[in-house]
């Protein structure tokens, strides 16, 4: 694995599957230093080898082993497709469950996600901070990135604020339409954690694989911060924001090649 800095930024480059066992261990640390730890997670095809990694090594864990229990974490969605109730195979709530929760001992008191079925957007995205708030705000959160720079569901151009109901680009409704059948049958707006909610994490992984991801990872690293990428803005948390991409991912940034 390389590490480089750039805009302040810590940097790794390596295969995905070493990228996956290290942010593996981060969040295992995070479990292991705070076993309630507050912990966000993003849905995607980018995080399956990381909740895979976190499933298999909970599987081996054995009584008096250093992997940690799950049993005090909590775990946060940072987003979810609105009117998509939890039990339908296509939210981000069943995704999760598919994938990590289900898998782990985490208490299913312990899992929150946006209300996607609340009786308005305005009550789901209050309850949703002031749960946050309530649990103490968040310790780890790990990020994808979209192929137009969004992180969890913030578009270009939407202003810093903290939970809202977005209206999704065509460039992230073309880059999911994959997962629905018929394509068109994708909601076109989500409930999301915003920018502001992000931001205020203790510490902060982002995860990039792919050349498809390259122009939104330079943008992220190199742009001057702003709405156009909102992505960016991880640049003004250089003390605890950290990218880990693959070799791909990384091809368009300045500097050595790795
Ligand atoms: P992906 O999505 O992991 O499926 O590429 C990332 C994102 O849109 O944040």
């Amino acid at each position: 694995m390389t590490e480089r800095s750039i805009s302040g930024v810590r940097v790794f480059v390596a295969p995905a599957a070493e990228l996956e066992l290290a942010i593996r261990d981060i969040v295992l640390d995070a479990i292991r230093q705070k076993p309630d730890a507050v912990l966000m997670f993003p849905t995607g095809s980018t995080p399956e080898g990381v909740y895979a990694a976190l499933v298999s090594q909970f599987r081996r864990r054995r009584p008096g082993a250093p992997n940690p229990s799950w049993s005090q974490a909590r775990c946060l969605n940072m987003d979810e497709y609105w009117r998509m109730p939890s039990w339908d195979r296509q939210s981000y709530a069943w995704f999760m469950k598919s994938h990590l929760y289900g898998w782990v001992d985490v208490s299913t008191a312990n899992i929150y996600y946006p209300d996607a079925m609340a009786p308005t957007a305005e009550e789901a995205c209050q309850a949703y901070e002031a749960q946050i708030e309530a649990l103490g705000g968040i310790d780890h959160c790990l990020l994808g990135i979209g192929v137009n720079g969004h992180i969890a569901f913030n578009e270009p151009g939407y202003p810093r604020t903290r939970t809202h109901l977005v209206e999704l680009t065509e460039s992230t409704i073309e880059a999911n339409q994959r997962f629905f059948e018929p394509p068109e049958a994708m909601p076109t707006q989500a409930l999301t954690a915003g920018l502001d909610t992000l931001l205020a994490s203790r510490r902060i992984t982002l995860l990039a694989t792919g050349a498809a991801k390259a122009e939104a990872v330079r943008d992220a690293l190199t742009a001057d911060p702003g709405n156009d990428c909102p992505a960016s803005f991880l640049q003004g948390l250089a003390d605890r924001c950290t990218f880990y991409l693959d070799e791909e991912a990384a091809s368009l940034l300045p500097g050595e090649a790795p």
